[in-house]
């Protein structure tokens, strides 16, 4: 295939015919976040280059190995966002949200790009719904957060994921833990690879998610954080633990989640699947207690995470979850000659103007063609107009489901057609004993 007509390596359509599948996710994790506060943010694609070696930090393999960054004609530095929460920050410090009712809670569907080595779940170009949290320091907050996650997996009907939750300590706390890292894999140090060896003086805890298979063994007996955390992040870890045991939310504390990026502090939680191949974390996220200020704000705790909408989707059609039907096509009007196609585009007008999905002949095709391509797209109801319907005023309107025809004044049937579909769809709930005609 010519290479103009191939997608990169990395990037996925959506195709019409599946676009409402992400369409329904979209608007059910929106309206979630909308339950506990969130409003949406919409910030740039691209952002200066700085901006992520300083918030997702210059050890990480993202900024180190997968950022797309290019030099634009000015002559800057410009990066494709490989992640949302350094954006949204710098948002936040720009326009002074923290002005704001804090705490300042919003949230976001974005694509993002990362140059990794694609395979099942792992795109060089996805997307992801991430929520941010700004202005409290409370462990009630962690939780809630973790809570949200979890509403939105039930909502959608995704099961067995597991819950992984971890505290990465504080500044404080993580000198201790950095000087036992650097201890035990000093001793590893001839079979560490280059950027790890790089890593060992700078930020020995990025060392614990490099992917190369020999240090990823080596991390296996690794120190443990938790086993270096101080009293205030030991009570916060806790608290976190006693509100989710609240709230009834099952949890694993896994000490060996330390998250890729380097802004987290305290709590960091993933939420993993088994059922969609090695990529299996399908949201990710923790507290950054001082990310805002590292970026040049005001010292601010904060927390988000965010979910990749690719790897959902894949775990929701493992899992053989049904997508609520796509709306159809409530009347397709087919017409013969141009005074009828004419009135055709009136009464699909009039039915869209009652809110309702109407489509006729914009191609010029038989009648018998465009019947064939109203069967395609599903209609519920068609009509056919030619002259005699037209000078009769009168129309027969014929039920695709079950065949049965009506004949209706034309001047009536966008009102009908909606009398008949809230009929259609109330079918399904009807009550014993109770006439649903006499509700219409
Ligand atoms: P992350 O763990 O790097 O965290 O990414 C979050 C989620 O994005 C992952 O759990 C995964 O589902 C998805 N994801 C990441 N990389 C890829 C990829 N190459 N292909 C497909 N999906 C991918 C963050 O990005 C943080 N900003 C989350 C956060 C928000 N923490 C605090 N606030």
């Amino acid at each position: 295939m010519a290479l103009v007509t191939k997608s990169i390596k990395g990037t996925q359509d959506t195709l019409p015919s599946e676009s409402y599948k992400i369409q329904f996710v979209e608007q059910s994790v929106l309206e979630i976040a909308k339950n506990y506060g969130y409003k949406e943010i919409r910030v740039p694609v691209f952002e200066h280059t700085e901006l992520f070696q300083r918030g997702v930090g210059d050890t990480t393999d993202v900024v180190q190995k997968e950022m797309y960054t290019f030099e634009d004609k000015g002559g800057r530095s410009i990066t494709l966002r490989p992640e949302g929460t350094a954006g949204v920050v710098r948002s936040y410090i720009e326009h002074g949200l923290f002005n704001e009712a804090q705490p300042q809670k919003v949230c976001y569907l974005i694509s993002c790009y990362r140059y990794e080595k694609p395979q099942a779940g792992r795109l060089r170009e996805f997307h992801q719904f991430g929520c941010e949290c700004f202005g409290t320091a409370s462990p009630a907050a962690d939780a809630e957060l973790i809570s949200l996650v979890n509403d939105i997996f039930a909502f959608l009907d995704v099961k067995n994921l597991k819950i992984q939750i971890n505290s990465i300590g504080c500044p404080e706390c993580r000198k201790n833990y950095h000087k036992a890292l650097q201890e035990y894999f000093e001793s590893k140090k001839d079979e560490l690879c280059g950027t790890c060896l790089g890593r060992l003086e700078r930020n020995p805890m990025r060392i614990l998610d490099c992917k190369s298979p020999v240090c990823s063994e080596i991390a296996k007996d690794a120190p443990k954080v938790t086993d270096y955390l101080c009293d205030e992040c030991h009570d916060h870890f806790q608290k976190v633990q006693q509100y989710l045991d609240a709230m009834n939310i099952p949890y694993e504390v896994n000490p060996s989640i330390v998250r890729g990026l380097d802004y987290y502090t305290k709590t960091v939680f993933e939420f993993v699947s088994t059922e969609i191949g090695a990529q299996g974390t399908v949201c990710g996220g923790g507290r950054y207690d001082g990310l805002v200020e590292e970026i040049g704000g005001n010292h601010t705790p904060a927390l988000g995470f965010a979910m990749g909408m690719e790897r959902l989707l894949l775990l929701m059609q493992a899992q053989g979850i049904e997508f609520p039907p796509e709306a159809k096509c409530d009347l397709y009007i087919a017409s013969m000659g141009e005074n009828a196609t004419l009135k055709a585009s009136q009464i699909a007008s009039d039915v869209r103007g009652n809110g309702m999905h109407a489509q006729f002949d914009i191609v010029g095709r038989s009648v018998k063609a465009q019947m064939k391509y109203a069967n395609k797209i599903g209609a519920a109801y068609t009509v056919v107009l030619g002259d005699s319907e037209i000078e009769a005023g009168v129309a027969k309107v014929k039920n695709m489901a079950d065949g049965s025809e009506t004949e209706m004044k034309i001047d009536d049937i966008a009102e009908e057609i909606m009398r008949l579909s809230i009929n259609d769809s109330l079918k399904g709930f009807e009550v014993e004993g109770l006439d649903i005609s006499t509700l219409m």
